[in-house]
């Protein structure tokens, strides 16, 4: 049976990953390798857990010394790298273990995946999960392209793209079969709500201040996580060795415009009279560096590869809405323990 490992599987977007896969490889083994930090949940894929072709590890990819038995054990055919810390916020507060974590844990899936594959690279694929960020803030104008010099500003980008380096350089230097993807904003359905879109509705829900960073001028480009998935499996699959390809859904909103349509859907579904929720709305202190606005230009994966986006965005947050609303058990147990503590120091210091 042919060995896929999959990164960082229990987080927002590798367990739609891992559940892509699952479910449209049945004779392929889907290894989900995870170390479960506040961001892993393998509750997020208990409709996949008991199939015959998947398989979790709770490990740490900062481990080196595990990360290379397990790949000398296993053989994997195949890595799709996802796990990291991916939070700005949290790359301000502590950037080291960022570094740790995106940098290190990347060179060591690297060293093993070469440690098994030097003798016989072909058919084998080391994919690179990474993000928009590595390449800094456009202004009014203009998209990132493959080519755009990399310009990281916070300590999350500035790891994502030294794990980017690292990647290209084990390419390079020891022909490792790798490829790159670097994607815009995802939303969807079990995203850890710190991130903007699941901690809004959370606040809606509960009738919280919606803490607005500056003045909620700052666009970024938002792709439904399911689309992100497929898009992983094209390029995983039909992607060249040594490539990139970047992922968006050209479709760039103002955060206070989001936020604004936001509050709309959820006095909609919540029967609040129209304009209640946009009183939540709270401008509070900038984030530092704040990058301030994403494009992506996905052209080359949709020429190159034939991928598209599937679906319409008001139609998607709609449909994100109604998951969160629909999943308040999921947001009780995740909005406790750690996430509250963090809650707390992140927001009473604006
Ligand atoms: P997430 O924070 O939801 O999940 C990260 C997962 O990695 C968690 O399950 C966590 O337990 C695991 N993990 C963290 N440290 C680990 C370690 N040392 N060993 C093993 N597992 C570890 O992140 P996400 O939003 O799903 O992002 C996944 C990947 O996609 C990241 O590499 C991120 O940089 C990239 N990305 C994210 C977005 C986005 O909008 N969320 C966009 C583009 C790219
Ligand atoms: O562009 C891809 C990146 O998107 C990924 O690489 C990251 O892993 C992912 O977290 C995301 O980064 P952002 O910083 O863009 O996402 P976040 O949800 O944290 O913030 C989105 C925007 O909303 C950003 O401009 C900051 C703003 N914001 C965020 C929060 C959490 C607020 O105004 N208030 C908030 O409370």
């Amino acid at each position: 049976m042919k060995k896929i490992l999959i990164t960082g599987g229990a987080g927002f977007i590798g367990s739609h990953v891992v559940r892509l896969f699952v479910n449209k490889y049945p004779e392929t083994l889907i290894v989900n390798l995870d170390k479960l930090t506040y961001a892993g949940n393998l509750a997020n894929l208990s409709d996949v857990e008991n199939k015959p072709n998947y398989e979790f590890i709770k490990a740490d990819i900062t481990d080196g010394e595990f990360i290379l038995k397990l790949f000398a054990d296993r053989q994997f055919d195949g890595v799709i790298h996802l796990a990291a810390e991916s939070h700005v916020d949290r790359s301000i507060s502590n950037p080291l273990e960022f570094v740790v974590t995106n940098v290190v844990g990347t060179v060591n899936l690297l060293n093993a995946a070469r440690n098994i594959w030097k003798d016989k690279p072909e058919g084998k694929r080391f994919y690179h999960v990474s993000t928009d960020e590595v390449y800094g803030s456009l202004g009014d104008e203009g998209f990132f392209t493959e080519e755009t010099r990399y310009d990281p500003h916070s300590p999350y980008s500035a790891s994502k793209a030294s794990s980017d380096h690292f990647v290209r350089a084990y390419h390079d230097t020891y022909g490792l079969p790798v490829v790159i993807s670097n994607c815009s904003n995802n939303y969807g359905s079990f995203q850890f709500p710190e991130k903007l879109i699941p901690l809004f509705i959370h606040n809606i829900r509960n009738n919280k201040p919606l803490p607005v960073y500056g003045k909620g001028e700052n666009v970024r480009d938002w792709l439904w996580v399911e689309d992100h998935a497929r898009a992983i499996d094209v390029i995983f699959h039909q992607g060249s060795s040594g490539e990139t390809y970047n992922i968006g859904g050209h479709n760039e909103w103002k955060n206070i415009d989001l936020i604004r349509l936001m509050c709309s859907i959820m006095d909609r579904k919540l029967g609040r009279e129209t304009g209640t929720s946009e009183k939540l709305i709270t401008y509070v202190k900038d984030r530092a560096g704040h990058d301030l606005r994403y494009a992506i230009d996905s052209s080359k994966l949709q020429r190159e590869l034939g991928w598209t986006p599937s679906l319409q965005f008001e139609e998607g947050l709609e449909k994100t809405v109604d998951w969160y609303l629909q999943n308040e058990e999921w947001l009780k147990n995740v909005t406790s323990g750690d996430y509250q503590k963090y809650y707390e120091e992140q927001y009473t210091k604006r």
